[in-house]
């Protein structure tokens, strides 16, 4: 079955079973939630529903939903191109219960969907399951109702150090609806490395987690506090790309019909023969739909918070390709093949193709730039500091050549070398220092404007017509301000308000002559 059949499947299954289909919604979550960098499961967009402060229309829902994980809490990218089943950008399937069912409905929709000769028809005997520890009831539903054998229900405790936090108990970030999860699991074989969840092999890729099924009953504060939700819930998510892996009988996300064709399209553009082999590949591959759909959804490369995350994943695929022996921009060249793989899907690809594509372009080109230098440095240090490298190295790389500290340690990896994080953030911390002195500075070399004061009239004008009362250039008082230069204008009336008590100053245009401007 193809990855698109499967999504459209899904969806069908929990319409015939009264859920309302609700479109997916942005990587961005909505401004009011600080709490998440990334859109990075489904339940995101009923956040509220949840905790009771949104009604729908509809109390079950079911979507097939956009998620990145990457930089925020959930985190995959390390992982990127190493395992058979992380990815910064995949799709997640799910249904969704507002104080309707609860956790038995829960589990046997699930299993219909997987098991049923008119759904997914896969095979019982591959399938297990795991609950937390303490769920009793869900253990019961999966023993006596689905009939999963004993030694198939395994039960999770608190593996991760304190109470509640473990892999069967799901929270969508430090705050926020959280509860106990059962996650049902695939066996891919024996002759692939891996052991069950619980098992000190569990990280390899023979049992792959392919549907969790959470259920929601408490509201995590800043405190650490569980509050009960108003109604117990269900949220599940299933990972698209996982399971179509199952259903077309191959053990890599990378092998299924979706990934093949791109993986073509990235050797294509890279100039290097199609292979599984090469993770550089994959990495690119699965990089060209994260940077793809961030830009869909209104993120730009930038220095800080969404757009830095955006700007070293596009760096750290620019660098696989540089690895692969290509020196020119070809990352911006896959937009177009991933917008026929998933264009009829989300037709803004298609819409905003050439958009995104220019976009990728300029990053690429900026970063190009400094790559070929930067690299050499690594080389150079890497021979010599031949275990670890040095903080001021990274340090380096990060200042003057734009090698965000992940695509440092993405390369030393490969090469198993250690990086001395602490002397990274040490000369950060001198760098940060630096800055605030300078800071300093400029706010006491103010300008030495002794004239009228400007009078701000933003609250009622958004334009007005102004004289211009003085000119500085490095603050020091000028006649004028060339083209090109920048400098400080005073004027005497103004409707661009100015930084202060923690807001951000206006922006603007000051046109002269109706035709020329400062911005
Ligand atoms: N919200 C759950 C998850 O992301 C389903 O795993």
């Amino acid at each position: 079955m193809k990855t698109a059949e499967l999504r459209s499947k899904f969806l069908q299954f929990f319409e015939s079973k009264n859920h309302q289909i609700v479109s997916s919604s942005s990587l961005v979550p909505p401004q009011d939630d600080k709490t998440l960098l990334f859109t990075n499961a489904g339940m995101n967009q009923f956040k509220d529903v949840f905790l009771g402060f949104d009604k729908r229309p509809y109390n079950r829902a079911t979507t097939a939903q956009k998620c990145v994980r990457a930089g925020g809490k959930h985190n995959d990218l390390e992982n990127v191109g190493y395992t058979a089943r992380h990815h910064t950008f995949f799709e997640m399937l799910g249904n969704f219960s507002f104080g309707d069912y609860f956790k038995r409905d829960a589990l046997l929709f699930a299993w219909e969907f997987l098991t049923s000769p008119q759904w997914l028809n896969l095979p019982k005997e591959k399938l297990l399951a795991t609950v937390y520890a303490e769920d009793d009831e869900a253990y019961d539903i999966w023993l006596n109702e689905i009939g999963l054998p004993p030694e198939k229900i395994i039960r999770i405790g608190d593996n991760k150090g304190s109470r509640y936090a473990s892999d069967n108990f799901w929270q969508m970030g430090d705050t926020g609806p959280c509860g106990p999860c059962s996650e049902i699991f695939y066996d891919h074989g024996e002759d692939i490395w891996g052991g069950p969840p619980g098992s000190a092999e569990e990280d390899g890729d023979r049992f792959i987690e392919i549907w969790n099924c959470v259920f929601m009953q408490y509201n995590r504060d800043e405190n650490g506090t569980m509050n009960k939700l108003p109604r117990p819930s269900v949220d599940t998510g299933m990972g698209l790309e996982r399971v179509s892996a199952v259903l077309q009988h191959v053990h890599s996300n990378y092998e299924i019909d979706l990934f093949v064709n791109l993986l073509q399209a990235v050797a294509r553009v890279v100039g290097v023969p199609y292979t599984q082999q090469m993770p550089s590949l994959k990495v690119i591959a699965d990089h060209i739909r994260s940077c793809t759909f961030l830009i869909v959804d209104g993120v730009l490369p930038s220095n800080e918070g969404r757009g830095y995350v955006l700007r070293r994943i596009i760096r750290r695929a620019v660098r696989h390709g540089y690895k692969l022996g290509c020196k020119q921009a070809f990352f911006h060249l896959l937009v177009a093949d991933l917008a026929k793989e998933m264009g009829e899907a989300y037709p803004q690809l298609i819409e905003k193709q050439a958009q995104i594509s220019e976009i990728l372009q300029q990053e690429e080109s900026r970063f190009a730039q400094t790559l070929e230098t930067g690299m050499a440095l690594l080389e150079n240090a890497l021979q010599k500091d031949a275990e670890c490298l040095s903080g001021e190295v990274i340090f380096k790389l990060y200042d003057t050549y734009g090698f965000p500290y992940d695509l440092t340690a993405d390369i030393a990896r490969e090469r198993n070398i250690s990086l001395d994080e602490e002397g990274f953030e040490r000369e950060m911390a001198a760098q940060r220092a630096r800055a605030r002195a300078a800071q300093n500075f400029k706010a006491n070399t103010q300008l030495s404007y002794e004239g009228k004061d400007t009078e701000f009239h933003g609250y009622t004008v958004r334009q007005s017509e102004s004289t211009v009362l003085a000119l500085y250039k490095d603050g020091e008082a000028v006649q004028q301000l060339s083209a090109g230069e920048s400098g400080a204008v005073v004027i005497d009336f103004t409707p661009f308000y100015a930084e202060s008590g923690g807001q951000v100053g206006d922006v603007g245009y000051i046109f002269i002559n109706s035709k020329d401007y400062f911005k």
